[in-house]
């Protein structure tokens, strides 16, 4: 049985407290937040204590700790976390900054704790399924990818202020799955960003809208596209065309009636978020936690996978203000030891 200390009471961590709970090899044994009326309405659903990050961290009898604080506290908890011995699963994305999140790295691999980092869309049946696809040669060498990936609201502005921006914050999770997906680091990045949806993220210095097109040193494309407004529904779709074929990933739709008439031809809205639409992916991500966790196998998404969409989200960024394409090894090589 694995122990775990939970650490953020908000949007996130209560779906992780749930799948934490609902494991027959997970125990959630007690709940930290900032604003203590979340972590006491939380851990009450789950009979957990409710104590502060740094007593959770520091108690012998919890095993693992579980991340979901705000992005800017990530590689602080992650280093206590491990240099207390403990087992580690961060919410995305690793930091704001690469160097701290590379800092971050090298402590954590130091104190020899394992640490996942949680690209929740790797466990989605439907991607994870066009992975196998891919991985199995059925539509030969993949080589054109496009990433939809579109919120049906932005979050509050509060929320997009200490974000690190939309690439850092909401496109990390397509460059997440272009990685897992192309099986190598782009080489080169071009962003175009705008702010259509809501003024107040424009003045909040960010984008909510955002296109990037990527290039492989073989000659393979990808393209993710972005927003934080589809009026539907959340759209996240997979497209990749290879060599010998075609794998698509659809929406999944809040049910599966189809009405055809003489006016046309209608069906369901896709499921509203990311709470709806990922559940099953957080479930099979927390599991492959605990497995490895218990079994002292290699974590499945790695500390290496979030610092290198980090470094994709932070070429985007600078790519989107300057409006030139930016290589991989200009993030890269002034950060590389
Ligand atoms: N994988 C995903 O699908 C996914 C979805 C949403 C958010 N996230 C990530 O999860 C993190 C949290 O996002 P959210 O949407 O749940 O935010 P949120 O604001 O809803 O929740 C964060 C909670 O952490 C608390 N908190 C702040 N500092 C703390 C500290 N030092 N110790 C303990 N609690 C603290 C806040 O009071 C708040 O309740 C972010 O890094 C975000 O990028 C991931």
């Amino acid at each position: 049985m694995l122990r775990v200390g939970l650490l953020g009471a908000g949007r996130i961590g209560r779906v992780h407290a749930q799948a934490i709970a609902a494991h027959p090899k997970s125990q959630l044994c007690a709940v930290s937040d900032a604003v203590a009326d979340a972590a006491e309405s939380l851990a009450s659903e789950y009979g957990a204590a409710v104590r502060s990050s740094g007593e959770i961290i520091a108690d012998p009898s919890i095993d693992a700790i579980l991340i979901a604080t705000p992005t800017d506290t990530h590689s602080d908890l992650i280093e206590t976390a491990t240099q207390a011995g403990k087992a580690v699963l961060c919410e995305k994305p690793v930091d704001l900054s690469l160097e701290r999140a590379l800092a971050c790295k090298s402590v954590a691999e130091a104190s020899g704790q394992p640490v996942m980092v949680g690209f929740n869309r790797r466990f989605d049946p439907s991607f994870s399924s066009l992975k196998s696809a891919v991985d199995n040669g059925e539509i030969g060498a993949p080589e054109m990818l496009a990433l939809t990936s579109f919120d049906p609201a932005p979050p509050p502005v509060s929320y997009i202020k200490v974000s690190g921006g939309l690439f850092r914050d909401m496109m990390i999770h397509d460059f997440d799955m272009a990685n897992y997906l192309m099986g190598q680091l782009p080489q080169q990045i071009s962003a175009v960003g705008s702010s259509l949806v809501d003024p107040a993220i424009g003045a909040a210095g960010d984008v909510d809208t955002a296109v990037v097109t990527m290039t492989y040193a073989d000659g393979r494309i990808a393209v993710i596209k972005n927003s934080r407004r589809a009026t539907y529904g959340y759209d996240q779709r997979i497209e990749l065309l290879g060599s010998g074929g075609l794998l698509q990933a659809k929406n999944i739709l809040e049910n599966a009636v189809v009405k055809s008439t003489a006016d046309g031809v209608t069906g369901a809205k896709p499921t509203y978020f990311f709470l709806e639409r990922y559940l099953p992916a957080y479930r099979a991500e927390w599991d492959a936690f605990v497995q490895a966790a218990l079994s002292g196998a290699a974590m499945p998404v790695t500390l290496d996978d979030g610092v290198a969409a980090l470094a994709m989200a932070e070429a985007a960024t600078r790519s989107a203000q300057s409006g030139r394409p930016v290589g991989m090894d200009e993030v890269l090589k002034p950060v590389a030891k």
